[in-house]
């Protein structure tokens, strides 16, 4: 799909269908309609009203049509537009439209198109709503919309109804809007292809396959990609993450994307100071091992490798936005099956750091690879670590599945995975990691069990981690809840949805140095 901008004025816009972005009247949720669109400007683009012989007038006055956020109607040969077509796309109030709601305009705008079979769209964006942040995000609305996770289906209509083309008409085509697109178009299609990863089924995305992906993408997009074979890692004693894999005939790995900024290459005796890592719960397969999961629902566990797949694209677009800041992403992998060979439950296991941890429950593994993996950032030098893992159902029980949970050990660097959150449209929510806390962790047998009990499964899940990150700055998101839509939304379809992506680009898009 192609996007690109124009100075052309909407009404002599050809394409299939204009996109009209139109607000709802403020507080009166529309139920205080004017007379006329004319005597109500701030809603509509001016000139719709008699663009259209005043139609956007009676839908507004009929109240079929009121602005509210992701509301469309659609009219046939607009008067005195060159488009075929006019979408009203509704936007809410003006005061409430920001970055993350233009985002999703534009997904709902060219689902709703994509779907009645236009393949070129318009969309005019008034003057007082440029900014090279609201480029970027209909960029990126527009390429998330247009994902389908539907590889596999065979039917010869599919992809029959495809958007070739968008175009933003925009008052001034400056270079600053022109890269702001560019950017947007990096992320979007970042972001696509961590989901795209994630639809794959489990039987073709082993550990050895999500592997070779990334070793592709780090040589279409000049990073440095080293994969960490079993070989390798039993050398290093990753016993945690080793005996979650050991069950399965498809054999682990880790692997480490690399970003190096050019000033530091420049300066290898005198690098950076901070190194930022990016590390993701690469669980191919979840079956919960030998505390096997129940069979309902047991098939979305092929996402359990959401984490891994986000900073495999997030390393990707970073490799073209080129932060200031040194990044490393590392991906474990492994696949948790049920074997003669399996894992059982009261096992002990060596970590990488070396503290031996009790299996009470082989179904919380994402916990156990994640420990030897963040302990190798650590001693890889990386000072800040960030990871993503689909890790427990809790987060889900305390957060249902709009927000991502948040644990750390350092206020500054959570304030900053906050703000880039904020600034992406990433919901995240901060919760409790009080020492106290680690009292739910005791074993009898080991340093630490790999279960807390019944209650506060996610703030025990990420005080187990903590005891691996060698005290280093480190913020752990659980996603186990957002990472998966169940059910497609007007902006996005089913299925992967490709979150925390945005928030670990915008972190070290936004880097500054740290205390
Ligand atoms: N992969 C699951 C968590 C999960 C659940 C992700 C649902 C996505 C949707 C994780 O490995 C797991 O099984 N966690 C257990 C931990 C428990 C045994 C302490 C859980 O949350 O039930
Ligand atoms: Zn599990
Ligand atoms: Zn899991």
């Amino acid at each position: 799909m192609e996007i690109t901008l124009t100075t052309t004025p909407a009404a002599g816009l050809q394409c299939g269908a204009l996109v009209a972005l139109c607000f709802s009247r403020g507080n009166n949720g529309g139920e205080d309609v004017h007379e006329s669109v004319a005597a109500a400007p701030e809603t509509v683009p001016a000139g719709l009203d008699a663009w259209t012989n005043g139609w956007v007038w009676e839908v507004y006055a009929a109240k079929e049509f009121t602005g509210k956020a992701l509301e469309t109607a659609l009219l046939h040969r607009p008067a005195g537009l060159k488009a075929m077509r006019l979408l009203l796309a509704g936007c809410g109030t003006r005061a409430k439209f920001g970055t993350p709601e233009a985002r999703k305009l534009a997904g709902a705008a060219l689902r709703t198109l994509k779907d009645k079979g236009v393949s070129d769209i318009g969309l005019a964006l008034e003057g007082k709503l440029v900014s090279e942040k609201m480029i970027e995000a209909l960029a990126e609305g527009f390429l998330l919309g247009d994902f389908e996770p539907d590889v596999y289906k065979t039917d010869p209509k599919k992809g029959e109804k495809r958007v070739e083309r968008v175009c933003i008409a925009v008052p001034e085509q400056t270079a600053a809007l022109e890269a702001a697109l560019r950017r947007g178009r990096v992320i979007g299609e970042a972001q696509n292809y961590t989901r795209a990863l994630v639809t794959e089924p489990s039987n073709l995305m082993t550990p050895r396959i999500l592997a070779d992906h990334a070793r592709s993408m780090a040589a279409e997009q000049g990073l440095e990609c080293e994969v960490l074979d079993e070989a390798r890692m039993k050398q290093l004693g990753f016993g945690s993450l080793l005996g979650v894999a050991q069950g399965s005939v498809e054999p682990p790995c880790l692997i480490v994307l690399k970003y190096v900024p050019a000033a530091a290459a420049a300066s290898a005796e005198n690098p950076p100071a901070d190194h930022l890592a990016l590390v993701g719960k690469g669980v191919t397969f979840d079956s919960g091992g030998i505390s096997i999961k129940p069979s309902e629902g047991m098939e979305k566990m092929k996402y359990d490798m959401a984490g891994a797949a986000t900073v495999l694209g997030a390393m990707r677009a970073l490799a073209a936005l080129k932060p200031a800041v040194r990044v490393t992403g590392f991906a474990p992998c492994v696949e948790n099956m049920v074997s003669g060979n399996a894992q059982r439950p009261g096992d002990i296991v060596k970590t990488y750091l070396g503290k031996t941890v009790e299996v009470l429950n082989t179904d919380a593994e994402g916990r156990l690879i994640l420990a030897d993996a963040l302990t190798y950032a650590v001693r890889q030098g990386c000072t800040h670590l960030v990871d993503a893992a689909t890790l427990t159902a809790a987060i889900a029980v305390a957060l249902g599945h709009l927000y991502a949970g948040v644990f750390s050990n350092n206020e500054e660097l959570k304030g900053k995975v906050l703000a880039a959150g904020k600034t992406e449209g990433e919901r995240l929510w901060p919760f409790p990691m009080d020492e106290d806390y680690n009292d739910y962790l005791k074993s009898a047998f080991a340093d630490l069990p790999n279960i807390g009990g019944r209650y506060g499964g996610s703030i025990t899940a990420s005080k187990f981690l903590e005891n691996f990150v060698e005290k280093k700055p480190w913020v752990h998101l659980d996603i186990a809840s957002t990472a998966w839509l169940d059910d497609s939304k007007a902006y996005l379809a089913k299925g992967p949805t490709g979150l925390p992506i945005r928030t670990f680009i915008r972190l070290a898009l936004d880097w500054t140095p740290q205390s």
